[in-house]
Formats: structure tokens, sequence, C-alpha cells
């Protein structure tokens, strides 16, 4: 066991599985790269830093690294042994198998192609050419007749047969031994050797020591020399026992042989050079190995061959020759079955590598990229936010000195307006009429026409002004604010903000605000009672003052008084009555005036006072004639102002009141209505600011979804850029390990 163990073809055995693992770790690699590139590749957000040509070039590696494995895995020494029928050479592959595997005998034997190779099962059998059948063999014997009894089988047909791994140690360690019909048997040479010949590691030329190397044999090699460079071959010139019989010619025999033979490797075919040669030309008898080694194994002693002569020598060189083949075909396996798929893997790991490179760099700048287009957007994100504050600060500002400004134009125009009161409603004509109903319409009509002059007059003074100062302030918004908007909206700014005209509505509600005007159209004589008391007193106290009177007139002269005569004042009712009412007035106005004078001394002024005592002094020192003239004027006085007392007068008296009624109402409501004119303005640009403000937060917000999409993408970057770099590492790993494996067994002596 232990010579098995150091046997030369471990050397292949384990390169086989160094290699294999290499490939295994490679395959793998290759994968997590293919996945990665994959990955990379569809994720849209990293913009293709891997392409679908690396992703290719990657994936086909996969495929070609799965195919080589497989290959690898399969991969064993091939040793074909030719010669002329009846050599042999069945017998030496026995021998070398230490046990009757294959067929041998007198006359024409093998007549296909044999191939023994090793199997884990316990049970040998064959498979023949075109079917995976698996037909058990039990004996040589019936090895032999099976393969007779088959006529479809030619000289060119393989038959594999397979022979269990736990009886020879040869198949343990990955040697296919091929068996081949007889040189001499067949014209098709070259069929042979491109379907048997080209994957051999080794040539064993079985030779018949008994007579000289023959032509067909010699044909043949020259043939294989022409397909393969430098095929391996070794010469055994078997049947080496039957010299025994003639000693005294033996060392020339064996000289003439190896000469012939040394002549034919170095001069014919020029594989080997001269002092090499004799190592591939061995003097052996297959049929003594197999014999004491069979004899040997069923632990009988050795008889019979054992005891010839020179057989120790024989089986000495036989094994000579096991060895030398051994370390040959493993070496020669180990370059030719391994070499070439070493350079190539070599090659793909150093694309991959490549590709990983790529991916690296591209990645590294798209994130520095990424970075800056981060650094940049986050300094607009916080420009937009300071210049917002600014910004805010400053429309605030500008919006308060504007509605100051509308308010103060709007209190100014007011009452420029209601001093032209007078002039606007002098320009109101309709029916007038004092009957109640028409008289209601025509107060209404007034109402109307004051509200639309006054409205229309103040927009003429104010609107023009306030229209421009509104729009520049939006316009200058606009300017200020366009930077900070996105960019889509800046382009159509105009439709954000609709460029209609702006109108302010100076809603003076005259109809309400001066609902309550009463007008007085009753005919005062203006030197009546009534008239002089407002005259000297005021409205107001007059009205007092009056009452007053007709209360005492009541207690003094209750009978006078008619039940149908109201206050004096107050809503006289129209015709006859009241000027009845009126005359009694009159009549008793003499009397009253001295009774009252002491009433009337807390109420009244000095100067009116005096008025009254220099009436008294008149009164006493004029004498009655002038009071007469006197009285007689003041009723000429009162006919003229009875007369003329029309209705046009009562319109124009009506118009006079309500213009002073108006006037003192309106001024009530001048800074009201300029506050309210000045919140509309406000309100407008407010209005027209908040939508701004609204599409800059638009901009904030966009802003910062894309800092957001860019932050996850630098972190994406940073992993690709991560595990791209890894698989690198990796690539460095197996270039060593492929590095390695090359020195160790492709160029062991370099
Ligand atoms: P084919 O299959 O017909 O091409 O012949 P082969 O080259 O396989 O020869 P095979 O092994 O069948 O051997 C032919 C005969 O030669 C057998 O009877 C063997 O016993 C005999 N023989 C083989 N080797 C030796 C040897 O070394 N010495 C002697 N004396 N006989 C041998
Ligand atoms: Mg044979």
């Amino acid at each position: 066991m232990d010579q098995e163990d150091r046997s030369p073809l471990k050397h292949f055995v384990v390169a086989k599985k160094k290699i294999n693992d290499v490939f295994e770790q490679l395959l793998g690699y290759v994968q997590e790269g293919s996945e990665f590139v994959k990955e990379t590749c569809q994720n849209t957000s990293l913009e293709h830093i891997a392409d679908s040509t690396q992703l290719q070039e990657i994936e086909s590696y996969t495929e070609k690294l799965a195919v080589i494995k497989e290959v690898l895995a399969r991969r064993h020494m091939k040793v074909a042994f030719f010669g002329r029928t009846s050599n042999g050479k069945s017998t030496v592959i026995n021998a070398m198998l230490r046990d009757r595997v294959l067929p041998s005998g007198i006359g024409h034997t093998t007549n296909c192609f044999l191939s023994v190779e090793g199997t884990d099962e316990d049970k040998a059998y064959l498979k023949t050419e075109g079917s995976e059948e698996e037909k058990s063999i039990k004996t040589v014997n019936q090895l032999a007749h099976a393969l007779h009894m088959d006529e479809s089988l030619d000289a060119g047909c393989l038959v594999k047969v397979f022979w269990p791994k736990t009886k020879c140690a040869l198949l343990r360690d990955d040697l296919v031994l091929v068996d081949s019909p007889g040189t001499d048997v067949t014209t098709q040479l070259d069929s042979w050797i491109d379907k048997f010949c080209l994957d051999a590691d080794v040539f064993v030329l079985v030779a018949n020591s008994e007579s000289t190397l023959m032509n067909t044999e010699k044909h043949f090699f020259h043939k294989v020399n022409e397909r393969l460079s430098k095929p391996n071959i070794f010469i055994l010139n078997n049947r080496w026992d039957a010299s025994a019989s003639e000693p005294e010619y033996m060392d020339d025999v064996r000289k003439q042989h190896t000469d012939r033979c040394v002549n034919f490797l170095v001069e014919e075919l020029k594989v080997v050079d001269r002092e090499e040669a004799p190592n591939h030309i061995f003097f052996v008898s297959a049929k003594e190995v197999l014999n004491s080694r069979m004899q040997r194994a069923q632990g009988m002693p050795e008889t019979g061959g054992a005891l010839a002569e020179g057989f120790q020598d024989r089986l000495k060189e036989f094994q000579s020759f096991e060895r030398t083949f051994e370390e040959c075909i493993s070496q020669s396996a180990v370059k030719t079955k391994f070499e070439q798929h070493t350079i190539r893997a070599k090659q793909i790991t150093e694309s991959v590598k490549d590709i990983m490179d790529q991916i690296h760099i591209a990645a590294a700048e798209k994130r520095v990229a990424s970075l800056e287009e981060r650094e940049y957007l986050m300094d607009r994100l916080e420009f937009v936010r300071n210049q917002l504050n600014i910004l805010i600060k400053d429309i605030k500002k500008k919006i308060k000195v504007i509605t100051e400004q509308v308010e103060n134009k709007v209190s100014n125009a007011m009452a420029e307006e209601i001093c032209r009161l007078s002039v606007l409603i002098d320009e109101f004509h309709s029916d007038f009429h004092p009957s109640p109903h028409i008289l209601k319409l025509y107060k209404s009509e007034l109402l109307n026409h004051v509200e639309k002059g006054m409205g229309k007059n103040l927009a003429f003074r104010c609107s023009d002004a306030v229209n421009a100062s509104v729009q520049s302030s939006q316009k200058d918004m606009i300017e200020c604010l366009q930077p900070l908007l996105p960019s889509t909206v800046q382009s159509q700014i105009h439709m954000l903000i609709p460029n209609r005209k702006f109108d302010l509505s100076y809603d003076l509600n005259c109809a309400i605000l001066c609902a309550d005007f009463q007008e007085n159209i009753e005919f005062q004589f203006s030197l009546g009672w009534a008239a002089l008391v407002s005259r000297f007193l005021g409205p107001a106290n007059a009205k007092r003052a009056l009452m007053l009177i007709d209360q005492n007139l009541k207690l003094s002269q209750p009978v006078a008084t008619t039940p149908s005569s109201g206050p004096v004042v107050q809503a006289p009712p129209p015709g006859a009555p009241a000027s009845q009412g009126q005359s009694q007035a009159v009549m008793t106005q003499e009397e009253l005036m001295m009774s009252m004078a002491t009433n009337l001394a807390s109420l009244t002024s000095r100067t009116s006072m005096s008025v009254v005592i220099v009436g008294g002094v008149v009164w006493r020192t004029i004498g009655w004639r002038v009071i007469a003239l006197s009285m007689s004027l003041y009723g000429v006085l009162y006919l003229y102002e009875r007369l003329t007392w029309t209705t046009k007068a009562k319109e124009r008296a009506l118009k006079k009141q309500f213009v002073d009624y108006a006037t003192e109402k309106l001024q009530l409501i001048v800074s009201f209505t300029s506050s309210n004119c000045s919140h509309q303005v406000q309100q407008e640009i407010a209005s027209t600011f908040a939508r701004l403000c609204q599409q800059v937060d638009v901009t904030q917000r966009d802003l910062e979804s894309e800092i957001k999409r860019l932050t996850t993408k630098i972190q994406e970057l940073e992993t690709v850029q991560g595990r791209s770099k890894a698989l690198r590492h990796k690539a460095t790993h197996l270039e060593s390990l492929l590095e390695d494996f090359t020195r160790q067994y492709l160029y062991p002596h370099h």
C-alpha cells in the first residue's frame, strides 16, 4: 500500500483536485460577480454604472467556467497500447492491472478498441459504443465471448470496460488504459488516430522481441507523430522470456533491438533525444509478470515462471517501465490537461477583475458627482429658505406702506367728495311729489344716485393710482421671488398670477347709512316761532325749547289745544289742521313772548336775552303805528313765503336737508371706508404673495426630495464601490491561486 501511495500518478490526482478546487472557487466567484453586475445593471437609479455588455461578458464566463469545470472533473490520464496482433498488448495491460481483465490468447484476440477505467461500484461491467446499458461481466471469458458474439462491433469500435477501483490502484489514480486490435489488421489508421489517440497522454508500442519492428507498427506511429507534437512513446520489447532460451545471443539481440528502437524514436520520429531514448525502451515479459502477480495475489507460492532464468531481472525491468511510465504520464497529463484551462482561467479572472475595476471607477465618479450635486442643492435650499425669510419681512413692510398710502388716498378723496356732495345731489333729477309714496321712491333713488355717483367719483380719483401701485407691487414680488420658483413655473409665471385688473370697491352702503333720514318739507315761516328759536338756539336746543313751550301751553290753555294738533315740530300732519295749529301759535306768540323770557333765561345766551329786552324797550318807546307797520310787513312776508313754498322749493329743501344729513353720516364712515379699501388692497397683494410662496414651497419640497434621492443614491454607490472592491480582491486572490498552481504543477522546474 505504501508503494501505491507514493505512485507518481498521485501527482496528477493531486493537481486535478487542486485545479478543480480553484475552478470551483472561480466559478462561485464569477457567479457572485455576475449576480452583482446584474443587480447593478438593473438598478436604474445608479444610471448604468454597469452596462449590459459587461453583464453578458461575465455571464458568458460563468457558462464557460461551468463547462470547463465539468471537463476537468472528468479528466484522466490515458495510455494507449498499440502493436501487431499477438505481441501481448492485452497481456501487458493485464499485468499492469494485476488481473486478467482483458482477454488474451493465440491468434487475433482483441477485435475492437477496449478501454479500462475505474468504477466506484464493486462489480465490473461494460458499455458498448452508442449505448448507455451497463452489461455486467463476471469473468474474462464472458467478456471475450460477449465481444465476439457482438457482430455490430468492428475494429473501429470502442467498448468501455469498468473495473472496480477497489481491485486496482492504477484505476484509482484516474488512469485509463486503451487496448487496440493489432495494427496489422486495419487500413483505417487515420480514423483510429482521430478517435482514440488525440487525447492520449502516452503511447506504448508493444513489440515482439522475437522478431524485429514491423513496418505496419512504424507506419502507425509515424501517422500519430504527424498529428500530435512530440507524443510520449514507450517501446516494450515483450516476450523477452524467450531470449532466456538462447542466453549467448541475448546481449547482442538486446543491443540490436535497442539500436533499432532508438533509431526509430530519435531519427525517424524525433520525439526524444538520443540520451533520453533508452529510458523509453524496455525488455519485458508481460506473461511472466502477470502470472507471478496473480499467484502472489492469491497467496500461492511462486512457481514456474518465477523460477525461470532471468525472471527477477525482467520483473524489475517491468517495474522500472511502470515507474517511468507513471512519472511520464502524470507530468505530461497535468500539463496537457490543465495548462490551457489554467491560462483560460487566468484570462477570465483578469477580465472579471477589469469589469470590477470599471464598475468601481464608474461608481466612484458617479458618487463624487452626486456628492457635488447634493452639495449644490443643499446650498440652494439654504439660499431659498433664507431668501424667503428675508422677502417675507420685506414684503410685509411693503404691503404696510402701500395699504397706508391707499388708506390716505381714499380718505382724502372721500373728504373732497363729501365737500362736493351738494353738487352731486344737485345733479339728481327725478319726479318729486310730497306724497309719502312717491317721496319714498324719490329718496331711494336719491340714495342710489349718491351711492353710484360717489363710487364713480372715488374710483375716478383713486382706482388708477391704486391699481398701478397694486400691480407694481405684484410685479416687484414676482421679480423678487422668481429665482426661487420651480423652473417649470418660472416660464409660465403669468399663468400663476392672472393679469386681471384689480377693482377696488368702495361700498358706501348709503341705503343703510341714511336709512333714518327724515326730511322736513312742511312750510316753515322764516320768522316763525320755531324758526326763530332754532335760529337762536340751534336746531337741537330749539327742539327742546319748543317741547317745553308745548307742555306749558297744554297746562295753561287746555281748551285752546285741539285734539288733532300734535307736537309742533315732530311730524305735523300736512294740510289744513296743520296750518290751523300754526295760526293758533301765531296768535299767542306775543303773550307767550314775555312769559317765555323768564323760562328761557337759563337756556338762551346773553345776546338773545338782550334782543328780548330791546324788543320790550322798542315796544314801549316806538308806539303802536310802527308796530302795526311791522305787523303788516310781517304778514306780507309770511304770505310771500307761503306762496313760494312750491313743490320745487320742497324738493330743494329736501335736497338741502339731505346734503347736511348725508355729509354728517358720510364723514362718520370715512375712516371705515378707507380702511376697508386698504384692506382689499392688502388682501389682493397678500393673496398674490401667498400663491407665490406656495410655489416656493414646491421648490423647497422638490429640492428636499432631490437631496433625499441623492443621499440614497450615494449610499447605494458606496455599497457598489465596496462590493466591487471586495470582488476585485477576490479576483486577485484567485489569480494568486492560479499562479501557485502554474508554478507548482505546470512549470515545476522554473
Ligand atoms: P491481439 O489481441 O490478437 O492483437 O493480441 P495481443 O497483442 O493482445 O496478444 P495477447 O495478449 O492476446 O497475447 C497473445 C499470446 O501471447 C497469448 O497466448 C499470451 O499468453 C502470449 N504472450 C503474451 N505475452 C507473452 C510473453 O511475454 N511471453 C510469452 N511467452 N508469451 C506471451
Ligand atoms: Mg489483445
